[in-house]
């Protein structure tokens, strides 16, 4: 009884202020009476993160200072991964005064990256690893990536997880990017269109979205200091584009800002980015948060509308906190930016007070996962239909990657997952026999070559060098078996960009080698050579693609890669991937080429290709690449009918198409709806600089259509998408509808 009475007084005194009147609580009462009911100290703790004892920064960039804020003595702050969900990413500082959670923010767009275990506990917390960025948007199908987002929402939710930092939607300016693996395309309407997807299917769990990284994070190489040097109208048309139909289309939760300046200013600083444009003009309603130990000072972050700083420093506290006091800080910008934390913190399950059981449906999800997997993964090459390959087939399984598969990339992008299932095993599970001299060589190999390195981690995992393959192994492997598969596998990472070294963007010398010694005794023994690219990008590919009788790109495509490359070899599933970005047959032939990843000084990038990124480059130059945007093939063919263009008064085009399959497998169709640029401009319309030869203005993908069947595709496509960004009115500007099917 005394406790009960001591606790309701408790209860009294904490919800009634010293001069009497009730406290607002937060989620209950409106955000402006919490916010004016914070003192100063918990506004600038609620807008920085919880992790200030952590001592961990980024290379600075050319001329900056290596950063050493970290522990101060007697200020608390979390170490990593100290807050309520092991190896989360970051947390915010609760205000139990006025019943405001702890709010938990976790990686990443692969899968939740939590701690899969955790010290005196039994349970385990393994995630999903699922397929990264580039193969969910070879998909070409919102649908499958809405339904990944909502599985690793789940997973989200289940562990106890508010707000996931995910999608990365950064165009895929290089094919050098170390993270393009996270990314979408080279496409701004593909980017923004899977994002979208994504953070719908994510926020349908109740937890929160986050966009990143906004924006014109195109590499890594000195990720935290290059500035980009970028015109307003590529900057408009092509690198915050996707951000834009994503806020307009899914209503994100969050936005973080990039590391990177864009035109001379820091991301995190960068006013027209953070609340001329995306809040001044997309209405974006929730809130922005840094990238972690983003540069910047934490009171100019904070004026420019960066509202929480992550994972939080006690540099960047007294920043805000002394530019208040000083004056240089007015209290009503720090109280904007609480603000539009605390109405986005509302609409979390911690902001709901709402409880979960880290007990996620792991099984259900690794099935999306394998799904999701097999739409991503597009067939290049398949000559003499070559693939499917029929069960009971023996397979000659060529490469490191096909028995340590590559499934996801390292960085804060990786997932820890409970299994991977490699190539062997994906291809033994679907009753193909996978020659048993060969599989123990290579394990054995991979096992010696890894015995003396560390253990994978989230940050680095050990590739083996790939195994050489002698002319005898080769000949006794074409007599014993009907086929070989031969892996080439590219791991990717955060942190360092790819490199034109052999090995990397170019095959090995042993890859080559192994290459001509297996075709050459597969030919001859009149045996078709399929090759396996398990990587996150794409590689030079004119050297060697001639080759192979069959290629099949099949990304990092998460813990089930080795099960959904049987589905697709075997026919299972039709491949129905397409390209995302252009393979090109030089990598000089890329318009960011001379640009990347600096122009002459190390540190700025000069974005001179402009709008003309990818295709676009493409088109402009007349090159042509060895593989396009948008390509790929399937088992079996398609006929188009009935097609109708329908204008509406606002200039939305209704675009409408009979697909019939009209060959002997199932498969399912993209559509691909570009606009011609008009033959002769009239240039008295168009002071802008040249358009695009053709730019994507929408896309739509059938079911599984099975032979004979037919289905109706209706595209609504909204006026917006035939425009331009005039700089000089600094508005949009309409173009002709030219619409082009691919
Ligand atoms: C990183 C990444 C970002 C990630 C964040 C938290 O450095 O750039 O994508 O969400 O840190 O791990």
């Amino acid at each position: 009884m005394r406790t009960l009475i001591i606790t309701l007084l408790f209860l009294c005194a904490t919800s009634i202020t010293t001069l009497g009147a009730k406290l607002p609580r937060f989620g209950v009462d409106p955000v402006e009476d919490v916010v004016a009911a914070m003192t100063l100290e918990e506004k600038v703790n609620l807008v920085v993160g919880t992790m200030r004892d952590y001592i961990y920064f980024p290379d600075p960039a050319p001329g900056m200072p290596m950063r050493t804020e970290g522990f101060v003595e007697g200020r608390p702050g979390t170490a990593f991964s100290e807050g309520r969900v092991k190896g989360a990413a970051g947390d915010s500082y609760a205000v139990p005064r006025l019943g405001i959670p702890a709010i938990v923010m976790a990686d990443g767009p692969a899968g939740v990256r939590i701690d899969a275990t955790r010290q005196g506990q039994e349970a385990t917390f393994f995630c999903t690893a699922f397929p990264t960025g580039s193969a969910l948007a070879a998909t070409w199908d919102t649908a499958v990536v809405d339904s990944v987002g909502k599985a690793i929402g789940t997973e989200a939710r289940h562990y106890g997880v508010d707000i996931l930092l995910a999608p990365a939607l950064n165009i895929m300016r290089s094919p050098l990017c170390g993270r393009n693996f996270e990314y979408y395309s080279e496409d701004p309407l593909l980017a923004g269109s899977m994002a979208a997807a994504y953070v719908r299917g994510v926020q349908s769990n109740g937890v929160g979205a986050t966009l990143k990284h906004y924006a014109v994070n195109n590499q890594e190489t000195m990720r935290n200091g290059v500035d980009a040097v970028v015109s307003d109208r590529a900057l408009r048309d092509i690198y915050l584009r996707g951000f834009e139909i994503a806020v307009r289309e899914s209503f994100p939760m969050a936005v973080m800002s990039a590391y990177n300046s864009i035109n001379g200013t820091v991301a995190p600083e960068n006013k027209y980015l953070l609340t001329d444009i995306l809040r001044g003009e997309w209405d974006f309603d929730g809130f922005v948060m840094t990238d972690w130990w983003a540069e910047g000072n934490g009171a100019v972050q904070t004026a420019a509308g960066n509202d929480m700083l992550m994972p939080g420093t006690w540099r960047q506290y007294d920043e805000i906190m002394n530019a208040v006091k000083d004056g240089t800080l007015d209290v009503k910008l720090l109280d904007r930016n609480v603000a539009n934390i605390l109405r986005a913190f509302a609409q979390t399950p911690a902001g709901k007070g709402l409880s979960y059981d880290n007990a996620p449906d792991l099984t259900a999800n690794a099935r999306t996962a394998r799904n999701a997997a097999a739409q991503g993964m597009v067939l290049l090459k398949n000559q003499n239909n070559t693939l499917p390959l029929a069960p009971g087939k023996n397979i000659a399984l060529f490469g490191n990657s096909g028995y340590d598969t590559m499934v996801g990339g390292t960085g804060s992008g990786n997932v820890n997952r409970a299994y991977k299932v490699n190539i062997h095993e994906g291809l033994a599970n679907a009753d193909l026999n996978v020659d048993t001299n060969l599989k123990a060589a290579y394990l054995d190999h991979i096992r010696l070559a890894k015995a003396d390195s560390k253990q994978d981690d989230v940050w680095s995992i050990t590739v083996a060098d790939e195994k050489i393959i002698t002319t005898d192994e080769a000949l006794r492997a074409a007599r014993d078996n009907d086929a070989a598969v031969f892996v080439i596998g590219r791991m990717a990472g955060e942190s360092a960009d790819r490199t034109l070294a052999e090995g990397d963007w170019f095959l090995s010398p042993t890859e080559r080698a192994n290459l001509d010694v297996v075709m050459t005794a597969f030919n001859n023994a009149s045996k078709p050579v399929i090759v396996l690219m398990n990587m996150g990008g794409v590689m030079d590919m004119d050297d060697w693609n001639h080759i192979p009788d069959a290629i099949l790109l099949t990304w990092l495509a998460g813990q089930e890669t080795g099960n959904a490359v049987a589905d697709v070899l075997t026919g299972k599933t039709s491949p129905s991937g397409r390209l995302p970005m252009t393979i090109a047959r030089r990598y000089n032939d890329y318009p960011s080429a001379s640009n990347f990843p600096h122009s002459t000084n190390p540190g700025t990038v000069y974005y001179d290709e402009d709008i003309f990124v990818g295709y676009r480059g493409f088109d402009k130059a007349d090159i042509q690449p060895v593989y396009p945007f948008g390509y790929g093939l399937s088992y079996t063919t398609f006929d188009y009918a009935g097609e109708t263009i329908t204008p509406h008064r606002d200039g939305a085009i209704t675009y409408d198409i009979d697909i019939t399959n009209t060959g002997t497998a199932p498969g399912a169709e993209v559509v691909q709806l570009y606009n011609l640029a008009p033959e002769n401009p009239d240039t008295s319309r168009f002071t802008a600089p040249v358009l695009p030869a053709k730019q994507l203005v929408a896309f739509a993908k059938t079911r599984v259509l099975q032979p004979g069947e037919t289905q109706h595709l209706t595209v609504n496509i909204p006026a917006d998408r035939f425009s331009y960004y005039n700089q000089a009115t600094k508005s949009r500007q309409t173009i002709p509808v030219n619409i082009f099917r691919k």
